[in-house]
């Protein structure tokens, strides 16, 4: 899916991710053990710029993936992505993952803004009814990003996930449709 005009937060953009913008930072955050400590990619090594330019191409021409980069707004700069997908289109509801390459952007609020916007636009523009994330009980930034983009903690998976030699549960998260506003 490719987004007609970029989403705001007050400090972000979010916008489809361009060829230009696939280059070496890109590939140094998913080559970067501490930012893919949690992320499953760790599994498969992403090698070089055209795994991902090939990678990006492919969700951006998918019918129900939205692969955004989390720019932000004054300096343009590309400091992470976020995913909302694939859109289980019979149940209306869809997967949110997301990362910050940059790490002197972690802990600054940008996660949750850029999770709050695009669960917004999911149920705005997509018709979405439910949006779910998860992560390890471990990624305490991932699971407070969450809640306080709105997200409810609805269930734990114990034992669920292997992460640096132990096993570890996985946390999943929901957020609902908000109910429409009554008119009058
Ligand atoms: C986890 C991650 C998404 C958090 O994004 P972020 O922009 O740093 O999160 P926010 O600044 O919006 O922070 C939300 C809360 O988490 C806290 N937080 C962020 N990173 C944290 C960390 N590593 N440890 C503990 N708390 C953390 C923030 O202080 C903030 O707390 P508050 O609500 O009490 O103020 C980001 O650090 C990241 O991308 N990490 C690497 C990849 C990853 O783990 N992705 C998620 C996979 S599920």
């Amino acid at each position: 899916m490719i987004l007609a005009s970029p989403i705001e937060t007050p400090q972000l953009l979010l916008k489809t991710i361009e060829p230009s913008d696939v280059g070496s930072r890109y590939l140094a955050w998913l080559s970067d053990p501490e930012i893919t400590r949690f992320l499953e990619v760790r599994f498969t090594p992403v090698r070089s710029i055209s795994d991902i330019a090939s990678f990006v191409q492919s969700v951006n021409a998918s019918a129900h993936s939205l692969l955004l980069g989390i720019f932000l707004k004054e300096e343009r700069r590309h400091i992470g992505n976020i995913k909302l997908g694939p859109v289980q289109v019979d149940h209306r509801r869809a997967e949110l993952g997301f990362l910050i390459g940059e790490k002197d952007c972690w802990g600054q609020g940008y996660m949750s803004q850029a999770i709050a916007a695009l669960s917004r636009y999911g149920f705005d523009r997509l018709e979405l009814e439910k949006i779910t994330s998860g992560c390890y009980e471990s990624n305490v930034g991932c699971a407070k990003a969450l809640l306080r983009a709105g997200f409810m903690q609805e269930a734990r998976i114990p034992s669920h996930v292997l992460f640096e030699g132990r096993r570890v549960a996985s946390l999943l998260f929901g957020l609902d449709r908000p109910a429409a506003s009554p008119t009058i």
